[in-house]
């Protein structure tokens, strides 16, 4: 375990376990927290133990109920134009080589939905609240919400959300796609932990190069985004993974996967 600041983490095995460590603030983000967030995930980056992440709040109250509205006042518009233009966490999680999964174990607003947003995977405690409060302060997202929310749960059900302010169950968030399962809290951690572990079993190549792909179907054509499939299974295809995983699997044997 690192020493207590804004984000712990924790390696279990190939798992980094990142925990936003301001329970009193409900894990707010705030600007140190979110360059800890940045230096960790670059570390992690290049770090060939590690291969998938996962995301949670500290306490059981919040995974991060949004930006730390204290730094707003006062903040210049320039200033803030500044804040938003640097490199962000949301596009460092989104373009991160190696899976990233969010536990999301308590109230996910904001700055913490659109954080959740830009991970692979989001696994909800049965007591989160999510949504996207940013209307009621009288500005809009700017970590990617009105961006990547209709795209996960389509235009009508983003609105509703960003119209009204209004906070959502995570069996709701489930229901319109925003969250990928719902577990009792107590169970959260240790699910999303076992999740983690068998991914980090795969090929790191692999992971990397699906990655890539689904990315791609987000921003590109259909046909542009076929196009980058076949050039990135080719990619995977002349990888040492590859050969060690069809070898494994012709000699009924667990792959040992590399990540070269
Ligand atoms: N930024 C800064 N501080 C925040 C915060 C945020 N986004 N969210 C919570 N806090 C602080 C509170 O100011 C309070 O600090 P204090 O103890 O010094 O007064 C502390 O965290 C606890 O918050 P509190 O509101 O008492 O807890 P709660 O459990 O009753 O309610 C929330 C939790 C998350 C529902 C409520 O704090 C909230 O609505 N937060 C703002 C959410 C938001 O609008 N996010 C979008 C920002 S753009």
């Amino acid at each position: 375990m690192s020493e207590a600041t804004n984000i712990l983490r924790e390696d279990h095995g190939r798992v980094a376990l990142l925990t936003i460590n301001r329970p009193e603030k409900r894990n707010a983000l705030d600007g140190a927290t979110r360059c800890e967030l940045l230096g960790l995930l670059d570390a992690i980056r290049t770090d060939a133990g590690i291969r998938v992440v996962v995301l949670t709040g500290a306490g059981d109250k919040a995974f991060v109920a949004g930006a730390d509205i204290s730094e707003f006042e006062g903040r210049s518009p320039i200033d803030q134009f500044r804040v938003m233009s640097d490199r962000t966490i949301f596009d460092a999680v989104d373009r991160f080589p190696k899976p990233v999964i969010a536990a999301l174990n308590g109230f996910t607003l904001g700055g913490g939905c659109e954080l959740a947003m830009a991970c692979d995977i989001r696994i909800a405690a049965d007591t989160a609240r999510l949504g996207q409060p940013e209307v009621n302060l009288g500005i809009i997202p700017g970590g990617g919400g009105t961006q990547r929310l209709p795209r996960l749960v389509g235009a009508g059900a983003a609105y509703k959300l960003l119209f009204t302010g209004e906070l959502i169950t995570a069996t709701e968030a489930l229901r319109i796609g925003l969250v990928d399962e719902v577990v009792p809290a107590s169970d959260l951690r240790t699910r999303a932990m076992a999740l983690a572990e068998g991914i980090a079993q795969k090929s790191p190549v692999a992971l990397q190069l699906i990655k890539e792909a689904v990315r791609a179907s987000l921003r590109v054509p259909l046909d542009e985004g076929l196009r980058q499939e076949t050039t990135l299974f080719g990619l995977a295809f002349s990888s040492e993974d590859k050969a060690e995983g069809v070898a494994a699997f012709l000699g009924k044997r667990p792959a040992e996967f590399k990540g070269r």
